[in-house]
């Protein structure tokens, strides 16, 4: 019914804390109160973690006074944060993952693979779901992990860990693999489900970086420092890092397939977020479909968890996922609310959708790069026609606009394009939905598509269903009858380093600070070029007022404004 990742409350990027905006969120969504619930699930073991971090040592330089050593935080936090008296069942972290793709997937059996940086002890699992069941059957063990070899080569490249992996695979199609011999020396392949890390290569079990001495020496480079120049290095680094974890994935796939003998494939864990690998793994491996939940990283392990509690308690599975539109959302008429409390002068096009669609269709034809907000957020790192960014994609100077005036991220990173889905194969070599933008494919399309399409030719692209997103499809068919093209360039609304924005405040500060266009909130159209003279210097105060707000669970503009649903 609901799901929330608390840094779109917070704005605090992957914020770790407890999830409170977001619990509060649910229950408002679901209009229950906290005495209404089951039980709460929590996704991970606090003391299985613990014993993997004592077995790692203290990190050098952490504080004596070490919180994090009490195995009871979770639970503690949990009764005081929530106000939680009730049940709290917890469950294995890499059984969450499987679990968030299993129950939600609409298989009625599969195998499921879960691939991570390290959750617990465990840092890759096989297993199968039927019905109301999930089950791991094999593991991998901490330090031996595919996302932390990941991790290390995006840290070695001068990306951030945990964040910049996009990045690395981003970079990978304009190198070349010339450094194969030398990953397959990083981990070797063992029997079965298993693989190892040569340990000489890595430090980030007790060191202060991810990787040792070792590396840059097996590279004959030294690590590239954050910001500095990209060279062909390190694409070649890149290319080669991205074909050993294609490899590796492939042949774990094969021998899961072997294993279980099913025809599907769910998977999740931050490392089922390379969408390169995803494709490949479809297109070559032995699996008839692929699921992948869409929020795969740590933030959606939080679905599995309740997916297992309500299995648990009702003996049944829980309803597959049917969209990510879970989050919050605002009406029109809240939001002409908030128009009117700024004076910002915008087109009302309430019960006239048409000719919103129309107006937006000629905006996106002169150039303009929309920001568009419709409806509930959309749950996981992908925008998905929620909070998006649109751009023409025929433009061959939209990537370069886009990095420039509103992204302002590396120029290498290729944006993604939705297709309206009755029109999607002939533009990709696609013959399935790919709803959540979470593997690539070959782009076929007789039209020229520069701002989506990656240099070795690739698209990621979201197909769009007129059942579950139909304001967005609409656009898209406006679109396509304008122009011949149903496809427009989508990427999250949100400049770099923030979260993808919640609210319409949100929205408007993400204008002010960038070169968006065009802003539309629900049924209103905001052109950039009639924002108040002193929109800038409006701004700070608007951007303190929403931090404000959002710390406490609510807007700071009025209570009526943060209704959810
Ligand atoms: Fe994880």
């Amino acid at each position: 019914m609901a799901a929330a990742e608390e840094e779109r409350f917070s704005r605090v990027k992957h914020d770790p804390r407890l999830p409170v905006s977001a619990f509060r969120f649910c229950l408002r969504a679901g209009g229950i109160g906290i005495d209404g619930l089951d039980a709460v699930a929590y996704y991970e073991s606090p003391v299985k973690k613990l014993s993997r971090q004592l077995w790692a040592g203290i990190p050098e330089g952490a504080s004596p006074d070490l919180p994090w050593l009490d195995p009871r935080a979770p639970e503690r936090a949990i009764r005081e944060g929530l106000g939680w008296d009730g049940p709290i069942l917890t469950f294995d972290h890499h059984l969450s993952h499987a679990a968030s793709a299993f129950f939600f997937s609409g298989f009625p059996e599969s195998a499921v693979l879960t691939v991570d940086g390290v959750g617990e002890w465990t840092t890759t699992s096989y297993g199968r779901g039927k019905g109301a069941a999930v089950e791991l059957f094999e593991e991998v063990g901490f330090p031996h992990a595919l996302g932390l070899l990941y991790a290390t080569l995006t840290s070695y490249l001068g990306f951030e860990v945990n964040d910049g992996e996009y990045k690395v695979m981003g970079l990978a199609p304009y190198g070349e693999p010339r450094f194969l011999d030398e990953m397959r020396r990083l981990v070797s392949p063992g029997p079965g489900g298993q693989y190892r890390l040569d340990l000489d290569y890595f430090d980030f079990v007790r060191g202060r970086r991810m990787y040792s001495e070792a590396l840059p020496r097996l590279f004959g480079e030294e690590p590239r420092k954050p910001e500095s120049e990209i060279t062909r290095f390190h694409q070649d680094v890149a290319r080669s890092l991205q074909a050993l974890l294609e490899e590796i994935l492939l042949a774990k796939a094969s021998w899961l397939h072997e294993w279980t003998g099913l025809p599907d494939l769910c998977m999740a864990g931050g490392v089922a977020l390379n969408v390169v690998a995803n494709g490949r793994i479809l297109r070559e491996g032995p699996f008839e479909r692929l699921f992948v939940q869409p929020a795969a990283g740590d933030s959606g392990a939080c679905l599995g968890a309740a997916a297992l509690a309500h299995a648990k308690l009702t003996g049944t599975a829980p309803e597959p996922l049917r969209h990510v539109y879970l989050g919050p959302r605002w009406t029109s008429g809240e939001i002409a609310g908030l128009l009117a409390a700024t004076g910002i002068e915008a087109l009302d096009f309430r019960d006239r959708e048409a000719d919103l669609l129309e107006a937006v269709v000629d905006r996106l034809e002169s150039g303009n790069v929309i920001g568009w907000f419709h409806g509930p957020l959309e749950l996981g790192p992908r925008a998905l026609g929620g909070r998006s960014l649109l751009a023409d994609p025929r433009d061959p100077g939209m990537r370069d606009r886009l990095n420039r005036l509103v992204k302002k991220r590396e120029a290498f990173r290729p944006f993604a394009p939705s297709v309206l889905a009755g029109h999607a194969a002939e533009h990709f070599d696609l013959d399935h939905p790919s709803p959540y933008m979470l593997e690539t494919c070959r782009v076929t399309s007789p039209l020229d598509l520069p701002a989506v399409t990656h240099v070795d030719g690739s698209a990621r692209p979201q197909t769009v269903d007129p059942q579950v997103a139909p304001r967005y499809a609409a656009l898209l068919e406006a679109f396509r009858r304008r122009t011949g093209c149903p496809l427009l360039v989508n990427t999250s609304f949100n400049v770099r380093g923030e979260p993808i924005v919640t609210s319409p405040v949100d929205a408007l500060s993400c204008m002010g600070v960038s070169g968006i266009d065009v802003l539309v909130l629900e049924d209103f159209l905001i052109d950039r070029e009639r924002l108040p003279a002193n929109w800038a210097d409006l701004l700070p105060a608007w951007r303190e007022r929403a931090r404000s707000g959002f710390a406490r669970g609510k807007s700071a503009i009025s209570e009526d404004l943060y209704t959810f649903v």
